[in-house]
């Protein structure tokens, strides 16, 4: 069985004292969750976030990871800092990575390789833009990502890992993806699964989390989808009863 996992991606949201803030109004509103519950912070929110959960059922998880051990990439954070700062999950990969900051296929899946390595759980985020759904190309945008950020990651991994479909039309736009058509574009990422590594892999091993506006109203719907493992979470995981009851859907 694969156990829904709900992860709030703050963003450029919150400082330390937010922070404190929120992640002190979540730990009893989230603490009997049944889903796995993740908060993903800004690098300088996490050693907060990392103290705070300490004993509770919410993870922490970045919002980026470098693929060197260290050196000479000013502004950059190695996946070993993020360990040594007890992190146990990183979002690679993100839409606005790859629109803003000039990410690949082939970038992603040279940092999904140094979190593996690490002992980090990555979050690989992969979807379509509105243009390339009405072209009809929401297969070949998507096989074409899985493929590139798979690239030499072996089978025993997958369980490592979790896939966001995060159509890049629903994120922060209010507007989301109906469940059928989540659960239809989530089933084709789950077949590319299936083709490049088992049946049984994709099925058992491989969590897949839709997100893209993704809130209190609409997350029983979608967690209610037989594709459907859990959420990424962008706008509703800045309040804490917001992400709570999507953490509850
Ligand atoms: P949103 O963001 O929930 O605000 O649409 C989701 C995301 O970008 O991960």
């Amino acid at each position: 069985m694969r156990r829904p996992i709900i992860a709030g991606n703050w963003k450029m949201n919150n400082t330390i004292a937010d922070t404190k803030a929120l992640i002190a109004d979540l730990i009893p509103l989230v603490a009997d969750a049944e889903a796995e519950v993740v908060i993903c912070t800004p690098y300088t929110d996490l050693a907060t976030a990392v103290e705070m959960t300490k004993g509770t059922n919410i993870k922490v998880g970045a919002e980026n990871v470098h693929w060197a051990e260290k050196g000479a990439f000013t502004g950059e954070i190695s996946a070993k800092m993020l360990v040594e700062l007890g992190v146990e999950y990183v979002i690679i990969g993100h839409s606005e990575r790859r629109q803003y900051f000039g990410e690949t296929d082939e970038t992603v899946n040279k940092r999904v390789k140094a979190a593996l390595a690490s002992g980090l759980k990555p979050i690989i985020c992969v979807g379509e833009s509105l243009e390339e759904r009405e072209a009809g190309k929401v297969e070949e945008v998507l096989v074409k990502q899985v493929e590139g950020a798979f690239a030499d990651i072996t089978a025993d991994e997958l369980d490592k890992i979790v896939i966001a479909y995060e159509p890049i039309w629903a994120i922060g736009t209010g507007k989301t993806a109906t469940k059928e058509e989540a659960n239809d574009t989530i089933a084709i990422i789950r077949n590319k699964m299936a083709d490049l590594y088992c049946a049984d892999c994709a099925e058992n091993k491989v969590r897949i989390q839709y997100g893209g506006s993704m809130n209190p109203k609409n997350a029983s719907d979608l967690m209610a989808m037989p594709q459907i493992d859990g959420g990424l979470i962008g706008g509703a995981s800045l309040k804490a009863v917001d992400f709570s009851q999507v953490v509850k859907y």
